[in-house]
């Protein structure tokens, strides 16, 4: 029997070192026992991380959508699948029972086949929080087309730059989306970014809020008519263990988002595993994961991992604030929901709005809290432990990425003690290491360097999708034969770890993961700007807030900075979208620079961080004069 199920910290001890012994026993017991498979696999696991590949339960067949669809139909028909609850609160809530939900798959399925999408091919999926956003990824997995959604917030130029980037043949989206009291136009980014997708041939456009849209004869087809005609079942695809099941894009430190590519069967066991134990979650509870099905949370744990274990998933569509910012308590006490999964920086500007809203709703239908995304600082921590789960609801501060598709390192609620700050202890299967930077093992406890994983676990992405040379050396060549996650993390006296935050060119404002080498180069684009550098620091609400440096080509011109620092802030909404705008811009005469020539951030970081007392050294410096500068005029 498996231990599909943790319930006490002993168990938990017991399970990890079993998953560290044996890992192909142990994954192989959890994949037999609760999934539907077509064929079994004919080898567990073959790894080589200098190549790298990683392969799960090869040879297998399945399909996803049967595990979290059809096989709950006899057992779970009439429960409700996904509750969706509108962006306006009078708008009455949608509950999708399991049997509704397959349907709506299968018909859906059935729309793309008609337009010829086949086995393999890549979808793109802009479309806001609304049902058919769930309903559109299962439908390609479901016909084994790989999705690529992209969060409907980026740009048209970032939209159409992951289209290409992927081939997509066909976009999914709506004609329009809410947004607390605003109605954003998604259906014209669609068209801007089409402009410049020539491999795009359907467009597939969802009817949400009547807005008045352009169609493109020959392109652009209305959903609803199509699904009124199609049937309600679609024969389910029999994929490869090893087959893609979907890519997301993710910032790198440099250029090109990377588009890291997921396969069915490990990312299927890992994170419906992962769901079950690190929210705990038990039937009939309702559970709600606030983030954005656009980013890998959404994929893991609002669509996948509850639905592969037939849980009540709520979606929902709004923002914090609208029409209030009592409106999560809201949805707490209407929906009576139990697990609640957000991220730091929506706990921080909750906070800030003090206790008084929060009183007037009942929220003792919470039994688990997470936290994911960012570091959640140690003032938020306890404002969420104190006030909203009332102190006897954990929270699991939940360490991932999207390269790693599931959750790492988390406490298990109710069975590793908490510790505010801290993620805890790693998931079972999960072997981390710290690093030192001569790429030495951090061995023991008390110690605080870069964060790798020795072993791979299911759901590893497997490539950048086009590119297994970036993934290469973005993941795997910094140490040998680790996986390098990017992160700083230190380990305490009992072996509890700690996210410090990154350690490369990645910022994390709002959650959102930034490279700074776009927002540069968009930066770059303004004609009056020469030179920049961005670099974060620390803001009270979104973790991390973008500070840059301009060199303008003439600094003497007499021009309205104003006026310019808006331009280059409408730039970076245009080629990025507004999530990436800076806070701050600071025109200056120079960056400081090696002799080699480059930015040294290190210094910069810490004029924008107000700490320059201790510059370190500055010696090696082509320009020390100019460090002087900036700090006389840092803002
Ligand atoms: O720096 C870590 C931070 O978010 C990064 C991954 O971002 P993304 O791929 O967008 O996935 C976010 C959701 C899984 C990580 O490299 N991060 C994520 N969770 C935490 C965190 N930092 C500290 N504590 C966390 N709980």
């Amino acid at each position: 029997m498996s231990n599909y199920h943790i319930k006490h910290l002993e168990e938990y001890f017991q399970v990890y070192r079993k998953s560290v012994r044996e890992p192909e026993n142990f994954w192989e017991e959890i994949a037999e026992e609760h999934f539907l498979w077509r064929k079994k696999w004919d080898k567990v696991l073959t790894w080589d991380f200098t190549k790298p590949e990683v392969k799960w339960f090869e040879g297998a067949q399945l399909n996803i959508t049967e595990n979290c669809l059809d096989r709950h139909l006899t057992t779970r028909g009439d429960k409700t699948a996904i509750l969706f609850e509108p962006n306006n609160p009078e708008e009455p809530a949608e509950a999708i029972s399991y049997r509704q939900l397959y349907e709506r798959v299968n018909q859906m399925a059935n729309i793309l086949k008609a337009q010829g999408i086949q086995k393999g091919d890549r979808v793109c999926i802009y479309l806001p929080m609304i049902p058919e956003l769930a309903i559109s990824l299962l439908a390609c997995a479901r016909i084994g087309a790989i999705h690529s959604v992209v969060f409907a917030g980026f740009s048209s130029t970032a939209l159409s730059t992951r289209i290409n980037d992927s081939d997509c043949k066909l976009v999914l989206t709506s004609d329009g989306s809410y947004r607390g009291d605003k109605t954003i136009d998604l259906k014209g980014i669609v068209d801007e970014a089409l402009e410049s997708c020539p491999g795009v041939q359907t467009v597939l456009v969802t009817k949400r809020t009547g807005s008045d849209i352009q169609m493109k004869k020959g392109r652009d087809l209305w959903l609803q008519p199509l699904l009124n005609e199609a049937s309600t079942f679609c024969e389910a695809e029999s994929m490869g263990a090893e087959d893609p099941l979907f890519i997301l894009y993710t910032s790198g430190s440099t250029g090109m988002p990377k588009g890291m590519v997921h396969t069915i069967a490990g990312y299927m066991v890992y994170t419906a595993y992962t769901f079950k134990n690190a929210f705990q979650y038990r039937e009939p509870d309702v559970y709600w994961c606030t983030a954005d099905i656009g980013w890998i949370t959404g994929h893991s744990y609002i669509v996948y991992g509850p639905l592969a274990n037939g849980a009540t998933t709520l979606l929902f569509e709004g923002v914090p604030h609208y029409p209030d910012f009592g409106r999560f308590w809201n949805i707490i006490e209407k929906h009576k929901v139990n697990q609640f999964y957000t991220a730091p920086t929506a706990i921080r500007a909750l906070a800030k709005q003090g206790t008084e809203v929060l009183e007037q709703y009942d929220l003792s239908s919470l039994k688990v809290l997470g936290s994911v995304g960012e570091p959640i600082n140690e003032e938020a921590w306890h404002w969420y432990n104190d006030n909203v789960g009332k102190g006897k609801s954990p929270i699991i501060d939940s360490w991932w990425q999207t390269e790693t598709g599931g959750i790492m390192i988390t406490p298990i609620p109710y069975v590793t003690p908490t510790k505010p700050t801290y993620a805890t202890l790693p998931f079972p299967g999960i072997q981390p290491v710290l690093m030192d930077e001569t790429g030495e093992e951090l061995k023991g406890n008390q110690v605080e360097g870069r964060l790798c994983i020795k072993f791979p676990w299911p759901s590893i992405a497997r490539t950048i999708w086009g590119n297994h040379k970036r993934y290469k050396d973005t993941y795997f060549s910094t140490f040998k034969n680790m996986y390098f996650t990017g992160d700083g993390a230190l380990r305490d006296e009992v072996g509890y770890y700690r996210i410090t935050g990154r350690v490369d060119d990645v910022i994390i404002v709002s959650g959102h993961n930034l490279g700074t080498a776009p927002i540069e180069d968009a930066i770059n684009e303004h004609p009056a700007v020469a030179e920049s550098a961005i670099v974060g620091y620390p803001h009270d609400i979104k973790g991390n807030a973008l500070y840059g440096y301009v060199i303008l080509k003439d600094f003497g011109a007499t021009r309205d900075r104003d006026n310019l620092r808006k331009e280059i802030n409408q730039i970076i909404t245009e080629q990025i979208g507004p999530i990436a705008k800076l806070d701050k811009i600071q025109f200056t005469q120079g960056l400081p620079k090696t002799r080699s020539g480059k930015i040294m951030r290190r210094i910069l970081r810490k004029i924008a961080c107000k700490e320059t007392n201790d510059l370190g050294d500055t010696s090696t410096l082509l320009n020390p004069d100019v460090v002087q500068e900036i700090i006389n005029e840092a803002l």
